[in-house]
């Protein structure tokens, strides 16, 4: 996982903005969130996510078969953030996109993640969820801008045999519900224009009490529900990582599931709603915590703009401290990267050299 070094807590914000600590802490739980500053961006938090996932699997860059990020925050519309983190890390076999579901995109990413290795086509999956929200938030609207954060967090998906693994699966969307959380302009129905910037339409827009209306009831609804795929009731999972958007939305769930707070991994608190980075973040901290071990029963949900919801029903096999890279192999990586850097340059270079030649073979001859 990785989080921006900047820390903006709710003081901070109430010295520019007409709202308060105990206003954000009371309707949302959160007290802080990590804010990219200048050279970070969802491709380069991804990167670092996506090493870190790498090192903790002791995994070679070069076997990765796909690499999927989660984000509705690219560096760019294109080329895709995942090819970005393909030439970043030399991951020379990878195939490469991006998906977006905006806030459920981790979760999602994780779903056809599984499927590409359960269709028997790949074996080695990268999957990162990346957010950059607080690049498309106005920081003058105080009903949007003191919920989100940014992060990136990465898993490595691996075929193997054996019980553990992902249990059952659940994708869902309502597009009826696109309007309630919106970047109204820089699309193909709104080009980006004076105009769309003056009037702030390349901002994020959200109905929130609307969008919390449906995230409360989602929230439960799709844990009962894949875990029922799952052939379980919810109370046989020893522990729930739901999207990190608003404290009460997650204790409303919880009421309704009728399970204990303390079954769910909330870091709300520390980091805001990293959009599809916040439930690879709060997985990798929940392991870190030793909260998971092997042979439990654990579920992955998120909720976000689409609309859209994703659930993912799982059996924790790994043991962290199986997970060590020795040192010659973090070495052996770091080679491996600074190799993929001269490699993408010599590529690029060999490429502007060819069409250049190109260019002067062509070139009408004067006489
Ligand atoms: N500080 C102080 N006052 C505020 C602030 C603020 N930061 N924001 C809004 N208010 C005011 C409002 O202006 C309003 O004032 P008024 O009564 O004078 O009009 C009052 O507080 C109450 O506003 P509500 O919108 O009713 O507040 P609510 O209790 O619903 O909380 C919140 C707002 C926190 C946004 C809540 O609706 C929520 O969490 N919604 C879900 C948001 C969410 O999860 N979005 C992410 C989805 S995932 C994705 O894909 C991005």
């Amino acid at each position: 996982m990785y989080a921006p070094k900047r820390v903006v807590t709710n003081d901070e914000l109430a010295q520019t903005l007409e709202t308060s600590d105990e206003w954000i802490r009371t309707r949302t739980g959160i007290e802080r969130r990590h804010v990219a500053g200048a050279g970070e961006s969802t491709a380069q938090m991804a990167i670092e996510a996506a090493r870190s996932a790498l090192r903790v699997a002791d995994a070679d860059p070069r076997a990765i078969d796909l690499i999927i990020v989660g984000t509705s925050t690219p560096n760019h519309i294109f080329p895709s953030t995942a090819c970005q983190v393909q030439n970043a890390l030399g991951a020379i076999r990878a195939g490469a996109f991006d998906l977006n579901a905006a806030c459920s995109s981790f979760v999602y990413a994780l779903v056809m993640g599984h499927q590409a290795i359960a269709s028997g086509e790949h074996r080695l999956v990268l999957v990162i969820g990346a957010d950059t929200l607080t690049r498309i938030v106005d920081w003058q609207d105080r009903a949007t801008c003191v919920l989100f954060g940014d992060g990136a967090g990465a898993v490595l998906l691996r075929a193997t045999e054996g019980p553990a693994g992902t249990l059952a699966t659940l994708l869902g969307s309502d597009g009826s519900g696109g309007d309630l959380l919106i970047v109204p302009a820089g699309g193909s129905a709104m080009p980006a224009s004076k105009e769309t910037v003056e009037q702030g339409l390349h901002y994020l827009r959200m109905d929130g009490q609307e969008v919390y209306r449906f995230a409360t009831s989602t929230l439960a609804q799709a844990t009962e529900e894949v875990a029922r795929r799952a052939g379980l009731k919810p109370e046989q999972f020893d522990l729930i990582i739901p999207h990190q958007a608003n404290l009460r939305i997650i204790a409303t769930a919880a009421k309704r599931l009728k399970l204990p707070l303390e079954r769910f991994v909330i870091n709300l608190q520390e980091y805001g709603n990293t959009s599809a980075a916040s439930v690879p973040i709060a997985l990798c901290e929940a392991i870190e915590a030793g909260r998971i071990s092997p042979g439990q029963n654990i579920v992955l949900v998120g909720f976000g703009a689409g609309l859209t919801w994703a659930a993912a029903a799982l059996k924790w096999s790994i043991s962290p401290a199986e997970a060590i890279s020795p040192a010659y192999r973090v070495w052996w990586r770091w080679l491996l990267y600074r190799w993929a850097s001269i490699r993408s340059r010599l590529r690029r270079a060999t490429r502007h050299f060819t069409v250049s030649l190109i260019r002067l073979a062509n070139r009408p001859s004067r006489r």
